[in-house]
């Protein structure tokens, strides 16, 4: 307690060291030093922990997840932004100047994660089963840090691309069996469970899940939690024009609830910005609503942040959207820092991946002869939508109304020459692109040509066993050393979720404690369970494109 440490200490200090005050003092002035020597010494040495930290000292943390974005992802999109850019081989993302080490992601029931364990690894520090949110291996919700910030009186915010209700996001705010309970996961981001609410901020998309009419509500109750949402003293925010109303952050009344699209947010190589804000838009607005409403409090905020799609890219095998995804995170990761390095509150922020997903290679060399050592980033380049958009222009292109001919021209001309660039195809791609009805089938064609011609590899439309990357970051020195001594080099997922359970001083139990009684089992078997194709994201785009 004699060493309590803060800035002010700092500046205290400085004052008694004032040098010429008085040549006799050479005693207390040797006791100062020593003092300061040792002030020194517990800063710059191993603390885990710290005693010089109040135990309510005012702190945020900014947690970014890159879903599904493995090593290769940044190679991809590093060598890609050079290409496009004209930029020099020195040229690196702003991610690559924070790496610090690298996850192993395994689940407790597969040495391959969904996005689910994967997230309750962070967010409840523990090992799962695949398709558990918030919930532990036995299947009893577990108390996740989100949750336990709101309960030590931070404010907590969470910010996506896909659906709020979607595993990540779920994983920290909910807690249900199956990820495909996304109907009463809406009900618990909301408070409506025994904890009460605790979220603060939504930003992202998934408003289906949040009211019940045609042709956008998908919701099997009946009831608009919407409007309830509302009631209950919510901002609602549902569009781009009212987005702005938010006057990036500075315009916001907490609780916050921006739903900016029924699904997913279009992919940033498809986004039309008139109609949604980019990751970046959405992340700054989050960080100034939640500094502002922390200002004058002794707590800080914790805020997720996931670059949600960039596995929805990986699944798809689409690397001209993948590498438009990562810039996009890494341009709000970028500005987090930014916007964190002229904040007087001690803030942290860690970003990694759950997993990695497509089983990615900056190579395609499978060949009878030698390969050559090449990829080609100039047909992602040219790629000017994804697979995902083409796939729906081609579909409607109304064939009731013009004949097979038209149809071949216009996939000829307008998808493969205009928006893909690609002008080295087969009669047969035409004739296929333009016959086949099954929508999955003409997107995994269009990114399938990209890919090939480029020379990207995939191995899995599903997600793989490698390590991710983790970044951190510090507007403090002494935060800075904690999280290089606790998370540099190679770790098991969990230990990123206990390391912000320690830094925030949180009791998980605690919350566990709480939330026994949660609502959390669907209302079927085990085996109508099993029976449901519904366990992967990439099973929810089958059914929903
Ligand atoms: C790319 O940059 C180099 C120098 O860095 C320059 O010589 C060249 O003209 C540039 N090319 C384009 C297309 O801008
Ligand atoms: C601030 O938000 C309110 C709605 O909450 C809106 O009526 C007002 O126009 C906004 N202000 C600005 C400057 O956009
Ligand atoms: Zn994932």
């Amino acid at each position: 307690m004699a060493l309590k440490m803060s800035s002010n200490s700092y500046e205290h200090a400085s004052l008694l060291q004032h040098p010429k005050r008085k040549q006799k003092r050479i005693l207390p002035t040797t006791i100062v030093l020593i003092i300061l020597t040792f002030i020194i010494y517990r800063l710059t040495s191993n603390n885990n922990e710290p005693f010089f930290e109040a135990k309510s000292k005012k702190k945020n943390v900014i947690f970014f997840v890159s879903d599904g974005m493995g090593p290769a992802s940044l190679s991809l999109t590093r060598s890609f932004r050079q290409y496009s850019q004209n930029l020099t081989i020195d040229d690196i993302l702003t991610l690559d100047k924070h790496l610090i080490g690298t996850s192993r992601t395994r689940s407790s029931d597969s040495l391959i994660t969904d996005s689910a364990a994967g997230a309750t690894a962070f967010s409840c520090a523990l090992k799962t089963y695949n398709s558990a949110c918030g919930i532990d291996s036995n299947k009893n919700p577990c108390g996740t840090l989100l949750e336990a910030a709101h309960l030590d009186g931070l404010l907590t915010g969470m910010v996506v691309t896909t659906r709020i209700t979607d595993a990540t996001p779920a994983a920290f705010s909910s807690h249900v069996d199956y990820r495909f309970q996304e109907d009463l996961i809406a009900e618990h981001q909301l408070g409506y469970y025994p904890l009460g609410r605790s979220v603060d901020l939504i930003i992202g998309g998934g408003r289906t899940h949040f009211y019940s009419t045609a042709p956008g509500g998908s919701r099997k109750d009946g009831r608009n939690l919407i409007e309830e949402a509302i009631d209950d003293g919510w901002q609602y925010v549902g569009n781009r024009e009212q987005f702005d109303q938010l006057q990036m952050g500075k315009n916001v009344s907490l609780p916050l609830l921006a739903l900016l699209a029924d699904g997913d947010i279009p992919f940033d190589l498809d986004r039309d910005d008139t109609k949604y804000p980019s990751l970046e838009e959405q992340t700054l607005t989050a960080l100034k609503a939640l500094s502002e409403a922390t200002e004058d409090s002794d707590k800080g905020f914790f805020l997720l942040v996931e670059g949600s799609r960039i596995d929805h890219a990986g699944h798809q095998n689409d690397p001209s959207a993948q590498v438009r995804e990562v810039l996009a995170f890494d341009k709000a990761f970028n500005s987090a820092l930014e916007f964190i390095n002229d904040l007087d509150t001690e803030t942290i922020i860690l970003s990694t991946s759950d997993h990695e997903t497509g089983g990615l290679v900056t190579a395609r060399q499978v060949t009878k002869e030698y390969p050559d050592y090449v990829w080609y980033p100039s047909y992602l380049n040219n790629a000017k939508h994804s697979g995902e958009f083409l796939k729906s222009t081609v579909l409607s292109y109304n064939a009731e109304e013009h004949t097979m001919n038209e149809k071949e021209d216009f996939v000829r001309y307008e998808i493969l020459e205009n928006f893909l660039g690609i002008h080295d195809y087969q009669e047969e791609d035409v004739k296929e692109l333009a016959t086949m009805t099954n929508p999955i089938d003409i997107q995994r064609k269009i990114n399938y040509m990209i890919s090939y011609r480029a020379q990207i590899g995939w191995t899995t439309e599903g997600h793989s066993a490698v390590d991710v990357y983790i970044y951190g970051y510090s507007n403090r020195k002494t935060s800075w050393l904690q999280i290089l001594e606790n998370l540099q080099g190679n770790h098991e997922n969990i230990e990123i979720g206990q390391f912000i359970k320690n830094y925030l001083k949180l009791d998980l139990d605690k919350v566990t404690k709480l939330v026994k009684d949660t609502d959390h089992s669907p209302k079927l078997s085990t085996k109508e369970v099993e029976e449901l194709p519904l366990f992967d994201e990439y099973m929810h785009q089958l059914k929903n494109n």
